[in-house]
């Protein structure tokens, strides 16, 4: 029998990087946007008006707090409150100050695969609200839940915040909704953003601003690919190109070949061609309604609980559960 020939990728971003810019259409995950650079350039984006989701979310979570809260800590003695890539968690200290204030019992395990991000926020809680246990995990979301879920059996409320849902394509969405359901008992929660459709030039401006940092950030993958598998991408010779399907609610981000040209990747003993004005996808960023989101939670078995709008009605905080039928 003929052995299956398999290259020697030492990491899942070699093998990826790999597939994706020898299939057609090119193609490199988002995911990889998020190295210690992309994090700062990411932070950038968040600060900048344009990228009006970050000041949506929050002015949500202010105006909310009180209800929201009230959701987490009835009916129980003490839960969990455990986030999905918490980041700097700027939004989230809303919630935690507020359930400080009111005396919830709770512990907040911010999940994030980010050691440094995670001491970064451990610190500044620690400043900020002293009072507040924290029990930072590294890891991903589904293991580390999973191994949270062996050694307690205290009421969860997740925390997926950011619209980070948007970057996945619906069937996966679905299956990283199921994914959470399977870990969700009857009285446990899921809090999470959407961002809404809107006026398309809005969608737009959020993912081509004028600073060009949206650009850096959609950039930093080819950077990542030179620096740490040796290729030679000159950052000039691409540029950054956002569309907005106002039907299907789909942004998507590419970086184009502005000429004809050869790249090398040494270190995946490849040689990569682009015709003048071919792309690499790398991003989407799903918008959605809530006819979409009550068909994401039916398919997953969860059901809508509760919905917050921010006062201009572009983006929304949905509670969740699981579904009883
Ligand atoms: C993390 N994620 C929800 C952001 C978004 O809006 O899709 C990432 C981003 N990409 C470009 N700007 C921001």
């Amino acid at each position: 029998m003929q052995e299956k020939f398999t290259l020697p990728f030492t990491s899942d971003f070699e093998k990826d990087v790999y597939l994706g810019l020898t299939k057609f259409p090119k193609q490199l995950s988002s995911k990889y946007f998020y190295d210690a650079k992309g994090d700062r350039l990411f932070q950038e984006i968040m600060a900048m008006p344009t990228y009006y989701l970050t000041n949506c979310e929050f002015e949500i979570l202010e105006n909310h707090k009180s209800e929201i809260c009230n959701y987490f800590k009835n009916g129980t003695e003490s839960f969990d409150l455990i986030e999905l890539g918490a980041g700097d968690g700027k939004k989230t200290k809303i919630l935690l100050e507020n359930l400080v204030r009111i005396q919830a019992r709770f512990t907040y395990l911010p999940i994030d695969i980010s050691t440094n991000a995670l001491e970064k926020l451990k610190i500044s809680l620690k400043e900020e609200l002293p009072e507040l246990k924290v029990d930072p995990i590294q890891g991903t979301y589904f293991e580390s839940i999973k191994t949270l879920c062996r050694t307690t059996k205290r009421k969860k409320i997740l925390l997926f915040l950011g619209s980070n849902i948007g970057n996945l394509l619906h069937p996966q969405a679905i299956e990283f909704l199921k994914g959470i359901r399977d870990l969700m008992n009857e009285e446990d929660l899921f809090f999470v953003g959407f961002d809404q459709k809107k006026h398309p030039k809005t969608v737009l401006d959020a993912y081509n601003d004028h600073e060009g940092v949206t650009e850096k950030f959609n950039k930093n993958l080819l950077v990542r690919i030179n620096e740490e598998l040796d290729a030679n991408f000159v950052l000039d010779k691409f540029i950054h190109w956002e569309v907005y399907d106002p039907e299907s609610g789909t942004a998507k981000s590419y970086l184009v070949s502005t000429e004809e040209q050869n790249v090398t990747i040494d270190k995946l003993d490849l040689n990569v061609s682009f015709k003048a004005w071919e792309t690499i996808h790398t991003e989407i960023s799903q918008k959605y309604d809530s006819e979409i989101v009550d068909w994401l939670c039916q398919k997953a078995g969860l059901e809508v609980l509760q919905e917050f709008e921010d006062p201009k009605k572009m983006y929304k905080n949905y509670i969740l559960k699981r579904a009883t039928k």
